[in-house]
């Protein structure tokens, strides 16, 4: 069988490399792709949201199966595209990837359907937001609506830093023109829960915690993710079965219910709160970085599971017992500002798993080549054994323009 990967990150490396561990594939396409991805598949510089470009590539090469990865290009509808032609895709339609893509579609069908998750109110106008934050309680959690490349959410702690929230969002357009959902601060330990959702067929993966933060100790500016581990041993059973039955199974249901009907991976980004487990945000897809430590540990070919799900059906998938602990090496001065083309050396020396997230080749060398650049696996029966394997092999990287968080798992590693 040949599969078509859209994307170009650590998530899409980590896919192709569970799809060249199944039997059945004989080969493995990618687009755009990164230098890490191009050692497993072949790639086509083609923008993951040029829509006709991969469609062209999917009916050209004959794939029997496309599997989306980021959001852009459900957001794209690539899904609706390569369906209406016939072609098998795993991934959600645009209208169904709307839980990620507009927070106040999610926000009203978790009301509606009596999900948990934070209360909130909806503003386009910038004087009735700043009323409203004025009359709530501190901190206060501000959301643009839309998606802003995990930079459009804003905790204040301060009524200024609530008010200039506000203006970049409402006034100044600084993610475009939008809308703010403004919610009550929710406290707890955050994970993930990544589940493969046909209709309402929902299969658990293994739980995931991602770390937002730049820095050590959760300091510094939020990012797209710095590193994440596999299991979580501060959910319970009783925790992980409540965030099923009554936080996925029924948004799933409410999808089919609203007549968008959810297909592909749904990700619960759940926080377990004082008063019980709770909706921070759901996407629809793969998360990143979590998906590079959730899928090192499925045992069951990944093949069958994407047609099973593409095709409207379930799956039951087997889940190894060894913990894996990732860590991200990002550029320096990412989340803001950052350079490209720093050579990277010493990776033929590292004994892991390592995804490339943001990597190109250059006169033959590796260079880095995005803000997040490599994401380092670590595995062991436990997590500190996974973790000390993570930073063994971060050391063994070689690049004057990295840094990366050494406390990834410090929730579970005492
Ligand atoms: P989001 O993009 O919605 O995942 O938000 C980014 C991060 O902001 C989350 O991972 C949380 O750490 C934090 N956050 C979002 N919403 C809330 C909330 N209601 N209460 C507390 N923290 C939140
Ligand atoms: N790890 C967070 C995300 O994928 O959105």
């Amino acid at each position: 069988m040949k599969v078509l990967v859209i994307g170009s990150g650590g998530r899409e490396h980590a896919i192709v490399d569970a799809l060249s561990r199944s039997a059945q594939v004989s080969e493995i396409l990618c687009a755009p792709g990164n230098a890490g991805i191009a050692q497993q598949a072949r790639t086509f510089p083609v923008k993951d949201t040029d829509i006709e470009g991969l469609l062209k590539i999917a009916l050209y090469e004959k794939v029997d199966l496309t599997v989306v990865g980021p959001e852009s290009s459900l957001a794209a509808g690539v899904v609706d595209t390569f369906k209406a032609n016939g072609l098998r895709i795993f991934g959600p339609t645009k209208a169904a990837a709307q839980i990620e893509s507009s927070k106040e579609f999610a926000k009203n069908l978790m009301a509606k359907y009596g999900i948990p998750t934070a209360g909130y109110e909806t503003f386009t106008d910038y004087e009735s937001a700043k009323a409203y934050v004025e009359a709530h309680s501190l901190p206060t959690v501000l959301k643009y609506d839309g998606l802003a490349a995990g930079k459009g959410v804003v905790i204040a702690t301060t009524p200024e830093e609530a008010d200039s929230a506000l203006r970049d969002m409402l006034l100044d357009d600084k993610f475009g023109k939008g809308k703010v959902v403004i919610e009550e601060f929710l406290t707890g330990p955050e994970f993930s829960l990544l589940c493969f959702v046909a209709g309402k067929e929902v299969v658990p993966m293994v739980l995931a915690q991602d770390h937002k933060r730049a820095y050590d100790n959760d300091e510094g500016p939020n990012t797209g993710g710095m590193g994440a581990y596999s299991p979580l041993p501060f959910i319970t059973d009783e925790d992980r079965e409540y965030a099923l039955e009554k936080i996925m199974r029924p948004t799933a249901a409410a999808m089919v219910e609203e007549g968008v009907p959810f297909c592909g991976v749904l990700y619960g980004g759940l926080m377990k709160t004082p008063e019980g487990v709770k909706v921070i945000e759901f996407n629809a897809r793969f998360g990143d970085p979590e998906t590079e430590v959730v899928l090192p540990r499925l045992k069951s070919d990944i093949y069958d599971i994407f047609c099973a799900i593409a095709e409207g059906r379930g799956a039951e998938p087997e889940w190894s017992d060894k913990a894996t602990l990732g860590i991200v090496l990002a550029s320096k001065g990412y989340p803001g500002d950052y350079e490209k083309g720093h050579v990277i050396e010493g990776l033929d020396k590292v004994d892991a798993k390592v995804y490339h997230m943001g990597t190109a080749l250059k006169d033959g060398k590796l260079v880095t080549n995005g803000g997040r650049v490599l994401f380092v696996v670590g595995e062991g029966a436990d997590l500190k054994e996974a973790q000390q394997a993570a930073l063994a092999a971060v050391e063994q990287i070689e690049c004057d323009n990295l840094f990366h968080r050494s406390d990834i798992g410090h929730q579970a590693i005492k």
